[in-house]
């Protein structure tokens, strides 16, 4: 049964995409079997994932977009939600598996407006947040991982997420703007825990764009050692052109190594601790 895990951050531009890109991609290079849901209707994973071009052309009927518009409709077609899912090897020639896509389009924004407004279903089970395992939770045997890209808010899309994930992962860059997100986030877990069978567990902290020579992330990382200890990933992700270059899409195939360049290592030394916090009972 797949792994289900969300990165998510109440700020944004903390590297939320990035992330789920870097970890998507480096198990899938290993032959992991994995599922990205872009939740963000800003699509940048989508993009990442896709290319604009490919991008262009799903959007948005090949989309998450068609997925709810249908439920918001009252249609409810499994086969149909399957239809939107895309095979990716993005522009990378040697991953052993291909990553498998729900992507995103800025139409998300008005469906997400509309979702309180849908009607419940029979014996009212059909709900705004438990679409996605209505449509999508019996396919998820078929992967090893399931990754969920949120937006940096907290609607009913990415409530959809928390609600069936297994654990969540925050990105946070290591600065004091950022880091606040970080106890909203847990507050609004340990609420949604009440109504969940089993706890949604904490994998931790990931430090991206971190710059060794900043006298502030420095003091940050100190703090969040402190306060947060084992939730800190040990691998961190540095502010690099490599990974703010991973958005240059090319017509022709990279290796995952040169595509990554100088940032590969970080991430798929995250990769084994995400899959070894997944794989263990507690993470704290
Ligand atoms: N380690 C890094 N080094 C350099 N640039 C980075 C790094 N991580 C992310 N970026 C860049 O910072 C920007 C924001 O990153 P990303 O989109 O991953 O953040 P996000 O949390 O998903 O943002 P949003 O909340 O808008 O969805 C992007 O342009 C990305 O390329
Ligand atoms: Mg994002």
């Amino acid at each position: 049964m797949a792994h289900v895990s969300t990165i998510i951050n109440l700020k944004g531009g903390v590297g939320k995409s990035t992330l789920t890109y870097g970890l998507a991609m480096v198990l899938a290079h290993s032959g992991k079997r994995v599922l990205v849901f872009d939740l963000d209707p800003q699509s940048n994973s989508s993009v990442l994932f896709l290319g604009n071009q490919r991008w262009n052309e799903a959007n948005p009927t090949q989309t998450l977009v068609e997925v709810f518009k249908n439920e918001l409709e009252g249609k409810f077609d499994e086969n149909k939600s399957l239809d939107i899912l895309i095979s990716t090897n993005g522009d990378i020639s040697d991953l052993r598996s291909p990553v498998t896509l729900a992507a995103s389009s800025p139409q998300l924004m008005d469906i997400q407006e509309r979702l309180p407004l849908m009607r419940p279903g029979d014996y009212f089970l059909e709900t705004p947040v438990n679409i996605i395992q209505r449509r999508f939770g019996t396919h998820f045997m078929n992967f090893d991982y399931v990754l969920f890209d949120c937006p940096p808010s907290l609607g009913l899309i990415p409530m959809n997420a928390l609600l069936i994930s297994d654990s969540y992962i925050i990105p946070t860059i290591a600065d004091r703007v950022s880091t606040s997100g970080i106890e909203s986030v847990l507050a609004r877990v340990s609420k949604i825990n009440r109504f969940r069978s089993h706890e949604l567990r904490f994998l931790g902290i990931v430090i991206s764009k971190y710059r060794e020579q900043s006298s502030m992330h420095n003091t940050v990382l100190r703090e969040l050692n402190t306060k947060y200890t084992a939730t800190l990933f040990r691998q961190r992700i540095a502010e690099s052109n490599a990974v703010s270059e991973l958005g240059n899409f090319r017509d022709i195939g990279l290796t995952i190594r040169q595509k990554f360049s100088s940032a590969f290592d970080s991430f798929r030394i995250i990769a084994e601790e995400f899959t070894s916090r997944a794989g263990i009972e507690t993470a704290k």
